[in-house]
């Protein structure tokens, strides 16, 4: 690693590019507002600079296109350098408009930090606000020209990530603005990242609220279960509900990014109607039922079969977690003896690939490739639902579990798997469906953001989710579900830690070492793995106590 000397001191920094990003590596914090460190460098804003050189020959340079070379001589706290900087902020500030009150970014804009940080406390400039009209852009995207410094983040990550070109710069000097590229339109894609790395509040979510303000919401790290790509995210709640998703870098998983799918897909969720207790009965016989009841009646129900039942069908997800996967193959296999065990095929869209190389998975669900290698490390073949459906048609099936998802319901609308001729058909799931209105029993279950546990994304990586905001106050844990339909001690598991510990002796492989404080050390250890970038945390606003980010990397 090359040697720089960064304010007098010799520090080792990485080779790269962009001398400001060795330097913030380095744990030194220059401002810039037109660098991203995953876009070109346009060198407009000229916050960035430094004095490069020593003496008479020390110049001011703007250092997010600086290469690093061994041996340079760096300042970044010269009287110049901080005259040079507050001359920037002021210039911005000139005709920037006066509505931090009412801006959706107050609390996490970066002018802002910065005008408090490094601006001057008086300027002799006039105060020119520009008066211009506010635009919509898209349905995902709203415009506030007069909040816009130009820094071009936006149009580069319309170019140069998504790949549409679909934002543009358009006039020159103070008059730039951002607007459609001619003939385009916005569509869904990846707009939300926009509003996430304009580091003012010229790009909105039109949706967004100002209540509770950013520094109210508490920002907790999980992984979008949206599709198999495990992007990571950081989902930021208020008083246990969801106010908004962001992505947390992961060069290796999702980069800086996350789809605008994952991002608002969580309203869809929210807005479905919850089954809160276990119901026993079919038709006009439906009625709720206690807990330990109902998995009384689940046990017996699947257990009769005995050795060998083959009439025993389990059909699980790639929505369960790998804990929950795994109790349920081990009891499938050890308990119910089930003759045919299959993964619902499950939800699958059009791949996407953008520029960038940042993909959004065919595969809708988070944890097929968890599924699949859980089955493999426990001896079991998957079936086929194909299977499913020739089995139930023939009336080979006697009983089964079904772990509900939005295409199983489909498949039974459309006529494929016939459950009604079952002598005993559980269905575990979040949501009364006619898959629900057909069984003998329901168990109520959680959502991937009320949950802990691990995913496998389509790469094999094993990331850890995190319970976001609390499910039915009614409904346990779905691990502890599943432990519970054991006859036996097998699933005598205290926390759910212990269910991954166990799966690593039994099944190792992509498991192999796995424990939550094993997989919160390989997150820290992993210089890919950031916080959200550009999500405009203030450093000082946490430090001072008024944000509330649980930071699990910590
Ligand atoms: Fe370097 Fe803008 S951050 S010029």
């Amino acid at each position: 690693m090359p040697t720089i000397q960064l304010n007098g001191e010799d520090v080792e920094v990485r080779p790269g590019k962009s001398l400001l990003l060795a330097v913030l590596q380095a744990g030194e914090f220059i401002p810039h507002l037109c660098f991203h460190p995953a876009l070109s460098s346009p060198v407009s804003c000229r916050l960035c600079v430094a004095e490069l050189g020593e003496g008479d020959n020390a110049v001011l340079m703007p250092t997010c296109n600086q290469p690093v070379i061994g041996g340079m001589v760096v300042t970044t706290d010269s009287h110049e350098v901080v005259k040079a900087r507050a001359d920037v902020i002021e210039f911005l500030l000139k005709s920037h408009p006066l509505d931090c009150p009412t801006c959706p970014k107050a609390g996490e804009c970066e002018l802002q930090d910065y005008a408090d940080a490094h601006g001057s406390q008086s300027s002799d400039n006039e105060w020119t606000p520009r008066s211009t009209s506010n635009e919509r852009l898209g349905s995902r995207l709203a415009y506030y020209p007069s909040r816009c410094i130009a820094c071009s983040r936006c149009s580069r990550f319309s170019e140069e990530v998504s790949g549409d070109g679909d934002l543009t710069l358009a006039h020159r000097g103070e008059e730039t603005v951002i607007s459609l590229s001619p003939g385009h339109f916005l569509g869904d894609g990846l707009v939300g990242n926009t509003v996430d790395i304009c580091p003012v509040g010229a790009l909105v979510d039109p949706d967004s609220q100002l209540d509770p303000p950013p520094w109210m919401l508490t920002g907790i790290n999980s992984i979008c279960p949206g599709c198999s790509s495990g992007c990571n995210i950081r989902v930021d709640v208020f008083e246990g509900s969801i106010r908004r998703l962001k992505p947390r870098a992961n060069l290796e998983v999702n980069q800086y990014w996350m789809c605008d799918e994952g991002r608002f897909g969580w309203r869809e969720i929210q807005r479905h109607e919850r089954l809160v207790e276990p119901c026993s009965g079919s038709g006009d016989d439906e009625k709720a039922v206690s807990w330990d009841l109902a998995l009384d009646a689940a046990r017996q129900g699947l257990s009769q079969a005995g050795e060998g039942g083959d009439e025993i069908a389990v059909v699980l997800n790639g929505n369960l977690t790998n804990e929950e996967t795994y109790l349920l193959l081990r009891l499938a296999r050890d308990e119910w003896h089930a003759g045919l065990i299959c993964m619902d095929d499950g939800k699958y869209g059009q791949e996407r690939v953008f520029k960038s190389g940042f993909t959004i998975r065919a595969d809708r669900t988070p944890n097929r490739r968890g599924v699949r290698e859980i089955a493999k490390g426990l001896g079991i073949d998957l079936g086929s639902t194909e299977m499913l459906g020739t089995r139930l048609r023939n009336g080979e099936l006697k009983r089964a579990f079904v772990v509900a998802s939005d295409n199983l319901v489909e498949q039974q609308a459309a006529g494929n798997y016939v459950f009604d001729d079952l002598d005993f058909l559980v269905v575990g799931a979040t949501s009364p469906s006619s898959l629900t209105k057909a069984a003998h029993l329901v168990l109520p279950m959680l959502t991937a953001f009320e949950k802990d546990g691990t995913l496998t994304n389509h790469a094999g990586r094993v990331q850890r989710i995190r319970v976001c905001t609390p499910g039915p106050s009614t409904v346990p844990e779905d691990w502890q579900t599943l432990g519970r339909l054991a006859t036996n001690d097998q699933f005598d598991f205290k926390q759910l830690d212990e269910i991954l510990v166990a799966m690593s002796r039994e099944i190792g492989g992509l498991f192999s070492g796995l424990s939550f404080e094993r997989l919160q050390q390989l997150e820290q250890d992993d210089r890919a793995v950031g916080q959200a970038y550009g999500a405009g945390w203030s450093d000082r606003l946490q430090q001072w106590g008024f944000l509330h980010v649980d930071d699990h990397r910590k």
